[in-house]
């Protein structure tokens, strides 16, 4: 459920004063980039890697960061508090564009004034973490720079409109014959007992919660490559998962027609999920754990 609050350019407002100009540049060109990051019981999760992401996306794209990022920090727990969330599993989305100016395709001259909106709102826990998507098979449309966070979200946009509009919940899209990620998460699959996922280029995003899945994948020593794998791959895998701030580790139970293994989650899957949740409600911060943990430095 969306919240009340927003905050925007500098200060936190009622949601309905948020004015934005018709030529903000997000609106006119998608020129912009957003994050969206995961609290479990008013506790950010992982955010030091998603504010480093969108200082990465910030750069591709030459827009300067409109708030450093340890105030963008603070302000995202002085939004939950606002919104009374400080108990409740939700997600902050947040995005920042290049500003309005009249339409013009060039950057705009003169000082620059991007625009940022960051508001909270309560999200649980997807019940296809427990019991499995479904996704079906999508080309993958977009450009060509899909690791920067972009609103230019059209390509995801249609895939998972083709996957609702199946009754499904996900789209898995490929380029030609090889698997890129999702429409929204990132995809691995297990052969022969070997995890693999598509290597952190320009083709996918390099997801926080992929990260995350990779350290855990590690530390429990199960044999990993980050590597392209075709949709035969995929097909004839004995396990498939997604991976994203809001699926966390999602098993996949079906492609379009066709039933994966038993249909039901496969053991390595429930493993990195166990992992997943262990390690979720190890490193969730909140200011007031991060204030005592300050002053026992
Ligand atoms: N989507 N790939 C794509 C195309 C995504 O949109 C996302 C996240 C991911 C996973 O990234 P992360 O683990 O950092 O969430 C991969 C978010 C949740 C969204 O757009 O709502």
């Amino acid at each position: 459920m969306l919240g009340l609050y927003a905050y925007w350019n500098g200060s936190i407002i009622p949601i309905e004063d948020v004015k934005i100009s018709p030529l903000d540049r997000g609106y006119q060109f998608g020129d912009g980039v957003y994050e969206v990051i995961r609290f479990y019981a008013g506790q950010l999760f992982e955010t030091g890697r998603h504010l480093k992401r969108l200082q990465r996306s910030l750069n591709e794209l030459f827009i300067p960061a409109p708030i450093n990022m340890d105030e963008l920090e603070k302000t995202m727990h002085a939004l939950i508090q606002q919104e009374n969330l400080a108990q409740s599993d939700g997600m902050i989305y947040l995005q920042i564009t290049r500003g309005a100016y009249p339409r013009s395709h060039g950057f705009p001259k003169g000082p620059a004034t991007p625009n940022m909106i960051m508001y909270a709102q309560t999200y649980p826990r997807p019940d296809i973490i427990e019991a499995g998507a479904k996704v079906i098979l999508h080309p993958d449309l977009r450009w060509h720079r899909v690791d920067i966070k972009t609103l230019n979200l059209l390509g995801n946009v249609l895939a998972k409109q083709k996957a609702e509009e199946k009754g499904y919940h996900e789209a898995i899209l490929h380029r030609a014959d090889v698997v890129t990620e999702a429409s929204t998460a990132n995809v691995f699959i297990v052969r022969k007992g070997v995890i693999w996922t598509h290597p952190a280029n320009e083709a996918i995003l390099n997801g926080i919660t992929r990260l995350v899945v990779i350290d855990l994948i590690h530390s429990l020593g199960i044999p990993f490559v980050e590597r392209p794998f075709t949709v035969d791959a995929l097909l004839t895998a004995d396990e498939v998962f997604l991976t994203s701030t809001t699926l966390e580790v999602t098993p996949v139970t079906m492609i379009d027609d066709l039933i994966l293994g038993e249909g039901i989650p496969g053991p390595l899957t429930r493993k990195l999920q166990e992992a997943f949740t262990r390690h979720m409600q190890a490193h969730s911060t909140s200011e007031t754990r991060r204030a005592s943990e300050e002053t026992h430095i």
